[in-house]
């Protein structure tokens, strides 16, 4: 398998970030719910959040990456000639990669009053500690605290996390399944291993 994309397939390196991101995707959704409606005790609600938490870190940065490479290495052709198919992939495209951005971002915005002030820290993937108390400079973002954002950016992630981002992901998968099982032309081979 090529590592870079062909007009055929997605190559090995875009497959990887966006398989790796999907799998990221379900593990953050099964612990922040998994804390919302199961966790028993203190160490369960710890565990799951610092899980979501770790997992939504690594999704920011993978993003990051992947928008990189994606600009070195052209994606494959269309499967289809409809506009409305083509112009309709795009927006969904765009929107999973602005969610990809904004939920890291605003999940970090909504607890970072809390972090700076000492009261906890993010343990990434339990091994390393994210300690941000004392990190004055950060404090001030555009001219506004982060104190100040904190409500909003709570707001916002809560309402994409829980309407938008899972509404995409399923009109996502639904293309994906509609272009193999109807159409049955390769769109979702091509993102196979
Ligand atoms: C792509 C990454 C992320 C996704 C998809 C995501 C999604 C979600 C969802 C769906 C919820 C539950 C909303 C509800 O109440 O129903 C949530 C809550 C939460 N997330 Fe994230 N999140 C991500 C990244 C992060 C990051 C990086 C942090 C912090 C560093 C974070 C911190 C939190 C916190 C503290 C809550 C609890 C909010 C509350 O209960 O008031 N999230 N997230
Ligand atoms: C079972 C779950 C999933 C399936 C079956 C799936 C399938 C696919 C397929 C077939 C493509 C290629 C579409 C084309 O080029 O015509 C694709 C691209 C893409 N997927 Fe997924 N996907 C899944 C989950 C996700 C998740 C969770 C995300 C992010 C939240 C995501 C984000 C993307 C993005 C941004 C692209 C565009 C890649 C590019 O061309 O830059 N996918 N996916």
């Amino acid at each position: 398998m090529k590592l870079t994309n062909t007009n055929q397939s997605y190559g090995l390196i875009a497959k990887s970030f966006h398989w790796i991101t999907a799998m990221l995707f379900a593990v953050s959704y099964v612990a922040i719910y998994f804390r919302e409606w199961l966790a028993q005790s203190e160490f369960e609600n710890w565990f799951a959040i610092q899980l979501h938490m770790s997992v939504g870190i690594s999704i920011g940065v993978i993003v990051i990456l992947r928008i990189l490479w994606r600009t070195l290495d052209p994606v494959p052709t269309n499967e289809t000639k409809s506009q409305l198919i083509v112009v309709s992939k795009r927006l969904v495209h765009f929107s999973l990669y602005a969610i990809m951005f904004t939920m890291p971002i605003t999940g970090y915005l909504s607890i970072a009053n809390y972090l700076h002030s000492g009261g906890g820290k993010i343990d990434f993937f339990f091994v390393y500690d994210l300690d941000f108390s004392g990190d004055i400079e950060i404090q001030k973002v555009a001219g506004t605290t982060i104190e100040s954002l904190e409500k909003v950016a709570e707001l916002v992630h809560v309402f994409l996390g829980k309407w938008i981002a899972g509404l995409l992901i399923i009109l996502h998968v639904f293309a994906g399944s509609y272009h193999h099982f109807i159409r049955k032309d390769d769109t979702l081979r091509k993102m196979f291993f």
